[in-house]
């Protein structure tokens, strides 16, 4: 072993190319890797516990929660169903517009089911209570709601969310499924962006 290193004990950034060039732009690491996990793996259990002997559907608000989704998925031990919406609320912009567009609607008749809508983050609430209204309308027999982060202070609407992972200041978050300009939603952990890469971009 002498004289090799494990790939473990390197710098990831000074090692692979294409890690630096998607990491340049990264500020400050909010929420790790790892506490990210943990969290999911506890909700995950709580969610078991919840949904124990019921018909749960999850439904994920893509973009964004799709990664989210993936993991928390997993860390839940009942048998699930999934399926997905897509909605948009902003583009490029930082801020929130309030206008909310379903661009995909979800596959299956949620009349009865028991629905957890899993979301990425809850910041103006607007986005969120639009679908739940939305999706109140078809009749479930439950509907709640899962978010892995919740700025604080600053949403428009009061939501009522069964499961909340991390409360964040209300600073723009890029990472874990959350991206600015598209980009950025492969980072594994959440973080906050450079000021010059909203300017470039
Ligand atoms: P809201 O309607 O203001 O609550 O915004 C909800 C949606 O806006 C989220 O599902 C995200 O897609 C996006 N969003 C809100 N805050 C951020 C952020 O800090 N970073 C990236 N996307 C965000
Ligand atoms: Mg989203």
């Amino acid at each position: 072993m002498e004289g090799r290193v494990a790939l473990s004990d390197l710098n990831h950034l000074e090692v692979h190319p294409s890690v630096s060039a998607l990491e340049r732009d990264v500020e400050r690491i909010l929420i790790t890797e790892q506490e990210i996990q943990d969290m999911l793996r506890h909700l995950g259990d709580r969610i078991s516990e919840d949904y124990e002997g019921r018909d749960l559907l999850l439904v994920g608000v893509l973009k964004g929660a799709f990664v989210m989704m993936a993991d928390l998925s997993r860390y839940i031990r009942l048998p699930v169903d999934m399926d997905f919406m897509a909605v948009a609320s902003y583009g490029a912009s930082t801020k929130t517009s309030g206008v909310v567009r379903i661009l995909k609607d979800l596959d299956h008749d949620i009349e009865g089911r028991d629905v957890l809508l899993v979301e990425d983050i809850i910041d103006s609430g607007l986005t969120l209570n639009y679908l739940l209204k939305n999706l109140r309308g078809r009749r479930p027999a439950t509907l709640e709601v899962c978010t892995l982060l919740k700025k604080t202070g600053i949403q428009r609407v009061d939501i009522d969310v069964r499961y909340c992972g991390f409360e964040i200041p209300p600073e723009f978050v890029i990472g874990y499924g959350l991206d600015f300009a598209e980009k950025f939603r492969n980072l594994p952990y959440i973080a906050t962006l450079r000021p010059e890469a909203y300017r470039d971009a």
